[in-house]
């Protein structure tokens, strides 16, 4: 069984997506097994803590050097024996430590069909509002290991979302989640956990 940690800074949906498909038996070779917030309010503390996982947190500014924070993260996922980190809606960059020490270990969710509306500065909301200034009729959501590169690691899985008339981004942010992210990141780990993610550089072939 591999154990997954994943990290949240805010309200957690995609965590709760995680808890609901292991509580459905569809993270067949995985375990939740902490949660680690760099944020100590977050509501996504509560629903771990609610479903009996281990919660941690770890800010950055704690920490007078990016580097220190970098190996700090890095020591804290080491110390809870972490196979697989799971990046749900966490906000603060990741290091290059960190990045090294779990290649192609770390997952993260992005709202938004990679390559558009990505990169340093999309996040959250932003990416929607984004998205709609643009016009795009599609959106979606893309769940795909971490590098170096801000949102431009293998993706792993893509699923696309209708842009409607009237669409504000609070509107469009909760389609693409109920349609896209909470579907496709608890499938990514699941994959994962069962070692069906085949790494080719920089893209990925699902084992069927
Ligand atoms: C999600 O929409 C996630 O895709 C996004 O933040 C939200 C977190 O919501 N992540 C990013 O924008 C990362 N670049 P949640 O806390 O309810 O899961």
């Amino acid at each position: 069984m591999k154990n997954i940690v994943v990290l949240v800074s805010g309200g957690g949906t995609n965590l709760q997506a995680l808890i609901d498909a292991q509580g459905r038996g569809e993270i067949k070779n995985g375990y939740i097994s902490t949660v680690i917030s760099s944020n100590p309010n977050a509501y996504a503390l509560e629903r771990a803590e609610k479903n009996g996982i281990n919660t941690l947190i770890i800010r950055r500014r704690d920490y007078d050097s990016f580097d220190s924070y970098d190996s700090a993260l890095t020591e804290l996922l080491q110390s809870v024996g972490a196979d697989v980190v799971v990046l749900a809606g966490f906000m603060t960059i990741l290091g290059k430590k960190v990045i090294k020490a779990f290649e192609n270990r770390i997952i993260n969710i992005h709202p938004a069909l990679i390559p558009s509306f990505c990169g340093e500065g999309y996040y959250g909301l932003k990416v929607h509002e984004e998205a709609l200034k643009k016009g795009v009729k599609v959106t979606g959501a893309t769940a795909h290991f971490v590098n170096e590169i801000c949102d431009g690691g293998p993706i792993i899985i893509q699923k696309a979302v209708e842009v409607k008339n009237g669409d504000t981004p609070e509107i469009l942010q909760k389609r693409v989640m109920e349609q896209a992210e909470w579907k496709i990141l608890p499938k990514a780990v699941a994959l994962f956990c069962e070692d069906k993610i085949k790494v080719i550089g920089n893209k990925t072939e699902i084992i069927e």
